[in-house]
Order: structure tokens, then sequence, then C-alpha cells
């Protein structure tokens, strides 16, 4: 760990990109989901962590509105995996008082993992400590156009006037309403994109990239993230 005085400056929301499983799996020649299986540990080595230096909110990027153009077998391993991960850890999130969210269209998951991640999120509803945000079917793009086609709706019915339109309105209509923006969004892997991840809401965001893969990602490189993080000059346009 390092000492207190390194973990000042730490970011209040933190969004991961966890890329590699499948080519962590391909370099021992495994099959890609035994590297997603893999991944579902660094999941658990992250969010922990999380909780002890302090993070308000953990976003994960676990399944993009791309992802469905997968193998059907990769897809629905990885929907499984929610649910294992959900079972195997529930009561340990409740312990460390992680307050479980979800980002994404929902409704487009299959039924059981929506009853099963809406079941999980109302047992967690009253922890107070790192809310640890799943980005489920989410793609940056495909918030914004709910936002947008929720937002038409709203002035047309009145409920909402035009001139009232403001980007902290549009902030209310996203799925992560309520919570800040991410300060840091870290990406696995060597690849130096963002997926379509949270793309308003990261106009600000510092990002931090590693040629390591998922589930290598340790949480020694972790903090050495969150460390760099803490020295970097936020300017937000000013001088
Ligand atoms: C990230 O690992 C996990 C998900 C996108 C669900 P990948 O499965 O994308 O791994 P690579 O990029 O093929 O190595
Ligand atoms: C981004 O990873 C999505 C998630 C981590 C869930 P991908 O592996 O799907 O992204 P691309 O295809 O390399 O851009
Ligand atoms: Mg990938």
């Amino acid at each position: 760990m390092p000492q207190n005085n390194e973990l000042n400056n730490m970011p209040r929301h933190v969004g991961i990109i966890m890329d590699g499983n499948g080519r962590w799996a391909k370099k021992r020649s495994l099959p890609r989901i035994a590297g997603h299986r893999e991944g579902a540990k660094t999941v658990r080595r992250v969010v922990k962590t999380s909780g002890e230096v302090g993070i308000e909110v953990l976003t994960l990027y676990a399944f993009s509105t791309e992802n469905w153009k997968r193998p059907k077998e990769e897809v629905s391993f990885l929907m499984n995996l929610l649910i294992e991960y959900l079972f195997k850890e529930l009561d340990e999130l409740i312990e460390e008082n992680v307050k479980l969210r979800a980002i994404g269209d929902l409704t487009g998951l299959p039924l059981d993992v929506q009853d099963y991640l809406q079941n999980s999120i109302r047992k967690t509803t009253n922890n107070t400590g790192l809310i640890l945000n799943l980005a489920l079917n989410y793609g940056g793009r495909d918030e914004l156009m709910r936002a947008i086609k929720s937002i038409y709706k709203d002035i047309e019915s009145g409920t909402v006037l035009f001139d009232h339109l403001s980007a902290d309105l549009v902030d209310t209509y996203l799925d992560t309403a309520s919570l800040p923006d991410p300060d840091l969004i870290i990406r696995t892997s060597g690849e130096i994109r963002l997926s379509n991840f949270l793309l308003w809401q990261g106009a600000y965001s510092e990002l931090w990239f590693t040629e390591t893969l998922w589930p290598d990602f340790t949480k020694e490189e972790y903090l050495n993230a969150l460390k760099e993080y803490s020295k970097r000059s936020r300017r937000f346009g000013k001088v």
C-alpha cells in the first residue's frame, strides 16, 4: 500500500475499459472464455482496492453495445459470467458496503440477467461505500440517443421547456445521472481508444493506458495509475 500522503488527490470516479481477456487466453492456447474467467478475478481485486483507497465511483465497461457481434457462445458465456460474478461476490460486496449500479440499455439484456442484476442492485441499495457501476450493453452513442429521445418526448409533453435545455439538463437524462464525471479512464491491453465508453461524461477525463492485459492487471499497477493521476494537472481549458 502506498503511504497516505501518496493517496492525496485521488479521482472521485474511475472508469475502466477492461480489455485483453481474449489475447490473454490466446497467449496460453486457451479458449477466449478462459480469459474472461481470469478477468473476473481482476475485477475482484480492483473493486476491493477501489474501496480501500476511497474511490467514490468505479465504472467497469463489461459489455458494449457492439459486443453482441461476437460469436453467440462467447456472448452467452459473458452473460452467465455476470450472473456467476454477482452470485459469488454479492455477500462480500454487501459486507464491503459497496453499492451496485448499472448503466447501459439494460432492457436489451437476457431476462434472467436483468432479474439477477436488479435483485443484486436492490440488495446493496442502502450501502454507502464505493459505487460499483457496471456498464452493460452500454454504448456512449446509444446512451445519448436514448437521452435525446427522452428529452424530445418531455419537450413535446411540456415537462421540459426548450429554452431550459442545457448541458446540465442533458446530464440528468444520461444513465450516469447524479454521478460525477469520470476523472480517470483506464484502458488495458495496449489499445488507445475509447470504444464508445462514456463519450459525453469523459470530455475532460484523464486517460491512462497500459499494455498489460486485463487478467494480468495487478493491484500495484492500479495503484500506480492512481498515483500518476494524482500528479496530473487538470486545467479544464483554463491557464
Ligand atoms: C475484454 O476483453 C472483455 C470484453 C470486451 C467483454 P476482450 O474479449 O475484448 O479481449 P481481446 O481484446 O480480444 O484480447
Ligand atoms: C471495449 O472492448 C468494450 C469492453 C471492454 C466491454 P472491445 O474489445 O470490445 O473494443 P474494441 O473492439 O477493441 O474497440
Ligand atoms: Mg478487446
